[in-house]
């Protein structure tokens, strides 16, 4: 079953075959030395419009604009994250040489907590996803779950002078009535100092950005180790993430689409048995527990023609496997049955359902 995401369109893959002709398969060197290119310029213009940021840096991955952030942070800095942040902002802060702290999943007493306690006079920085990918799914934005607690970040941002840094990878594209993330659906994006995105999910290619104030996208350019000591993205990436931008902002259908399907999907699969939460995020979180059912399962599933994502440790701590799916917006209502029906079948087989 090979359901298409933006990778497949062809106007994207049209752009990065036509990038390819003219400008060549590589970038050629670092943006600082002879790598910048104008569709770098123009692919960094177009994101700050969607993302009405002032400014935008474009890097060759999306876990490159995270490492970035690391550049904004020294020794004596704190930096308090969501358990569940992606190891990329994990080793942005260990590269700043700054302290890490983690608050529980969404859990604002506990950030507040460790707000508190930390030193008034030390630089605080706030890190979370807007949306978390292998989390449990939580549609309501009014309570804990997979997409973060605005609100209550802001607050405690303003109370405590924490600057905030999101990282949108699973988010932008999506949520919010113009794709901006969950600071656009929370109306909360002047809370965010900071967002980074990635390019390997909804804008179908590789490569990533940071957005933020000019001055400080004009520092990380000249600053940030995974910008400057990296070749530029590949002429391809970028014109495909032009090329998938212009979609995502020309076609809001498709993650409505999007959304329906999810919440179709998933709710079906609650209907089996699975411990999964309906809701309409397009990650949708299996729960399955050890590796090793998890890994049967996957291949039940494999075998039934539904290639999903087995999500063990250190992905996931010890003993929580999980079964990721993925949808797309180009799934069909036929496809979507056709892999809840996989699930019942695979998880009979797999002893996880009865
Ligand atoms: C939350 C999050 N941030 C950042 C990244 C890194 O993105 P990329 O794969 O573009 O390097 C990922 C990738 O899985 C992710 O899930």
């Amino acid at each position: 079953m090979r359901a298409g995401p933006l990778s497949g369109d062809a106007r994207v893959k049209e752009a990065a075959v036509a990038a390819i002709r003219r400008l060549g398969a590589g970038s050629g060197g670092s943006r600082l030395t002879n790598g910048s290119l104008a569709l770098h310029e123009e692919l960094e213009a177009r994101l700050a419009e969607f993302l009405g940021r002032p400014a935008v840096m474009v890097t060759s991955a999306g876990y490159l604009a995270n490492l970035a952030v690391g550049a904004l942070l020294g020794p004596g800095d704190v930096v308090i994250g969501d358990r569940l942040v992606h190891a990329c902002l994990i080793d942005a802060v260990r590269l700043g040489g700054a302290r890490l702290r983690r608050y529980r999943h969404n859990d604002m007493d506990h950030l507040e907590r460790l707000l508190a306690a930390g030193d008034p006079d030390a630089g605080r920085m706030i890190v979370t996803e807007g949306m978390f990918s292998t989390s449990g799914n939580v549609c309501d934005f009014s309570t804990s779950g997979n997409v973060c607690d605005l609100p209550g970040i802001a607050k405690l941002a303003r109370t405590y002078g924490a600057r905030v840094v999101m990282d949108s990878a699973h988010d932008a594209g999506l949520l919010g009535d113009a794709g901006r993330g969950a600071a656009e659906a929370h109306g909360l994006e002047e809370a965010v100092d900071v967002q980074t995105i990635t390019f390997s999910k909804s804008f179908g290619t590789i490569g990533g950005a940071v957005a933020g104030p000019e001055e400080i996208i004009l520092y990380l350019r000249h600053h940030a180790r995974s910008m400057v000591f990296t070749a530029a993205l590949s002429p391809a990436c970028a014109a495909a993430a032009l090329a998938a931008l212009e979609i995502v902002v020309a076609e809001p259908e498709r993650r409505r689409r999007l959304r329906t399907a999810a919440g179709r999907l998933s709710g079906e699969l609650a209907g089996l048995g699975y411990a999964v939460v309906p809701s309409d995020r397009p990650v949708i979180a299996v729960p399955v527990g050890e590796d090793l059912r998890c890994f049967r399962l996957w291949r039940e599933l494999f075998d039934e023609g539904v290639f999903t994502t087995a999500m063990i440790s250190p992905g996931v701590p010890p003993g929580q496997a999980l079964i990721r799916v993925s949808l797309t917006a180009t799934h069909t209502d036929a496809q979507l049955d056709r892999i809840a029906a996989a699930f019942a079948a695979a998880g009979r087989r797999a002893g996880l359902l009865h």
